[in-house]
């Protein structure tokens, strides 16, 4: 079973998907952690904005999913790529088509032969398009900026409100406007506005909506 969900950030997915996967006993992969780990990379080298420099570091790049966390070289970074400064960079560099290829064709690696729910943009539309259930989730930018500060606040960041809800409408843009594999609802998903929900309605009607497609 594959089960995709997409949306824009902070719209909720990954607490939702990793609900999910605990409930119906299936493998969660969180795709937009690939592209902060490639991004993380971009930054330690010192080569962001050098396409030439980024498409070349993919040959040799070393990233790694395990249950416990996000490897980059052997390193666990599942705390670093969730820094500020990578949420300001890793839209520019899911924007480029040779990153999407790599990351798209490890996603499909990754799930093969699982029971899988996979979090992203473009699961739906481009790594899985026959998926089992698709789920394209939205909630109002402000409470999504509230979302992400709430958490960062939590982690013991410095943070402004103001600059996560300016970096979220900035991911918006560049994530839905760009060329290769824009962020946009799959035809056949189905759309849940997560604004005024709590987690626990937004599981459950998730959770219903697969029980009436098995
Ligand atoms: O979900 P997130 O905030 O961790 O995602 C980080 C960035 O990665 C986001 O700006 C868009 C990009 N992304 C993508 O282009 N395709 C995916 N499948 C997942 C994330």
């Amino acid at each position: 079973m594959i089960i995709a969900i997409d949306g824009p950030a902070g719209s909720g997915k990954s607490t939702i998907a990793k609900l999910i996967a605990e409930d119906l006993g299936l493998v969660y992969l969180d795709t937009g952690a690939m592209y902060r780990l490639v991004t993380l990379k971009a930054l330690n080298d010192g080569i962001l904005g050098n396409l030439d420099k980024i498409i070349k570091m993919l040959d040799n790049l070393n990233i790694d999913i395990k249950e416990n966390g996000f490897y980059l070289d052997e390193i666990d970074v599942s705390e670093e790529i969730r820094k500020p400064i990578v949420s300001e960079n890793v839209s520019d560099i899911a924007a480029i088509r040779e990153v999407r290829e790599k990351m798209v064709d490890l996603q499909r690696k990754f799930s093969e032969s699982k029971n899988v729910i996979l979090d992203g943009r473009d699961i739906g539309t481009v790594v899985f398009p026959n998926a089992d259930l698709k789920i394209f989730l939205v909630a109002d930018a402000r409470e999504r900026a509230k979302r992400r500060y709430r958490e960062l606040i939590q982690k013991g960041e410095n943070v402004e409100i103001e600059e996560i809800y300016e970096n979220i409408l900035k991911r918006d843009k560049i994530d839905s406007t760009r060329k290769e594999s824009p962020l946009k609802k799959a035809k056949d998903a189905v759309e849940v506005d997560t604004t005024s929900k709590s987690i626990e309605e937004v599981k459950n009607e998730i959770l219903r909506m697969v029980n009436s497609n098995i």
